[in-house]
């Protein structure tokens, strides 16, 4: 048996941090001979320059052939001036669409190993739990767009948010039986106070929240939440929301647990599912080796238990890397005085070293 992998480090520190990835991948498949097999693609701006496209037709090929995606990250200034087709975020968005990742989970939980890393006191992250089941191929991401017009003699520009009914149905079911394997509680976000779609889709949870009467059920509009995750963050269990507030969301997420640095995401739908950190291609630190690794390694985790139902050795890369936090090793973004400052590699290191023992 062979599982095939298709590998895209994309663009920034994109490389650094799947070959992090891939290095922890390689071990736990000498442990559990699961039969990984690797193949590297280009997407991005590294495409963009090699092609002409951020993301190349055999790209798309071998992802959809595969059994998961791991993906890096895509973009950087150099590439922010072409058209917008061109730009190199094309290349995520158009994945996205391609597999059909209607569904994309950012699991946040605050380790108590790093919970005097968060912002907040270390009283109110502690404990965090929680799960962004973000909608991710619909909404104002996708709807139609006018880069410009003019309009009564005025330049402007617009984006178009619409939801249909069954897209706001299958995210919804998909968050209520998440929420059914944990806490049983599932918080949707909206703003229908103002928007329409919004309106949409708090009718559509609400009547579905009917069949799920094990679930707890609440709704908050998307002001407040970003206001709750603040200061009360451990209210939550499965967070279900639109494409646009779960992008802002999950960043503001993601900072709770100490860095970006950290929290992996799992993107999942009709066809291949997708594995990748939430961050960015971080321009502003890429090719110095000091990335935070555990974001992807992390999404590695999630690629293991979810597309390859490899849970062992999930729990084992997600048990190394808590392990190698709490002997002290930090990549610079979480690294305070009295621990071990090491860069992606120390890191990887530190974390391999805990598979397999
Ligand atoms: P970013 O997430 O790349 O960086 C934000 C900040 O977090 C930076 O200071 C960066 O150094 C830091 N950071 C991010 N990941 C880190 C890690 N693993 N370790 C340590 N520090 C880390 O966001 P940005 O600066 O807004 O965007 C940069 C580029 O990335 C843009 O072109 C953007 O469109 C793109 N982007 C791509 C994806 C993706 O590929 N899925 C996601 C978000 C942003
Ligand atoms: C993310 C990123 C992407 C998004 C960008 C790069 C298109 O911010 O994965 O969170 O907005 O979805
Ligand atoms: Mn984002």
């Amino acid at each position: 048996m062979t599982k095939k992998i298709t590998v895209i480090p994309g663009d920034g520190i994109g490389k650094e941090i799947t070959d992090a990835a891939v290095a922890v991948l390689k071990k736990i498949d000498d442990v559990y001979q699961i039969g990984l097999e690797f193949t590297w693609k280009d997407a991005g701006g590294t495409a963009y320059d090699k092609y002409g496209t951020p993301l190349p037709d055999d790209t798309v090929a071998s992802a959809k052939a595969a059994d998961a995606v791991l993906f890096g990250s895509v973009g950087g200034d150099q590439w922010d001036h072409l058209a917008p087709d061109l730009r190199p975020e094309r290349a995520i968005l158009g994945l996205r669409k391609a597999l059909g990742l209607y569904v994309n989970l950012r699991p946040v939980k605050v380790m108590d190993v790093l919970a005097e890393y968060s912002p907040l006191k270390e009283e109110i992250a502690k404990g965090t739990d929680l799960l962004i089941v973000r909608e991710l191929i619909g909404g104002i991401y996708f709807g139609d767009k006018c880069e410009s017009e003019m309009h009564n003699g005025v330049e402007r520009a617009w984006d178009l948010e619409n939801y249909s009914i069954p897209e706001v149905e299958r995210i919804t079911r998909f968050a209520m039986t998440a929420a059914r394997k944990r806490r049983s509680k599932v918080t949707s976000v909206d703003k229908s106070n103002v928007l329409a779609t919004s309106r949409l889709w708090r009718r559509t949870v609400t009547r579905l929240a009917e069949d799920y009467p094990d679930i707890a059920v609440d709704h908050l509009y998307v002001d407040n939440c970003a206001m709750q995750l603040a200061i009360h963050p451990t209210q939550f269990d499965v967070i279900v929301t639109s494409n646009l507030f779960g992008d802002i969301l999950s960043d503001e997420a993601a900072v709770l647990s100490g860095s970006i640095g950290m929290l992996p995401s799992a993107s999942i739908g009709e066809s291949t599912s997708l594995y990748e950190p939430i961050h960015g291609s971080a321009p502003d630190i890429a090719g110095q080796g000091i990335a935070n690794p555990c974001a992807t390694i992390l999404s590695a985790a999630m690629l293991l238990r979810y597309s390859l139902d490899e849970d062992a050795a999930a729990d084992a890369v997600e048990q190394a890397v808590e392990t190698a936090l709490r002997e002290g090793y930090r990549t610079p973004d979480l690294y305070r005085e009295g621990f071990t400052k090491v860069g992606t590699e120390g890191m990887t290191q530190a974390i391999l070293a805990h598979i397999g023992e």
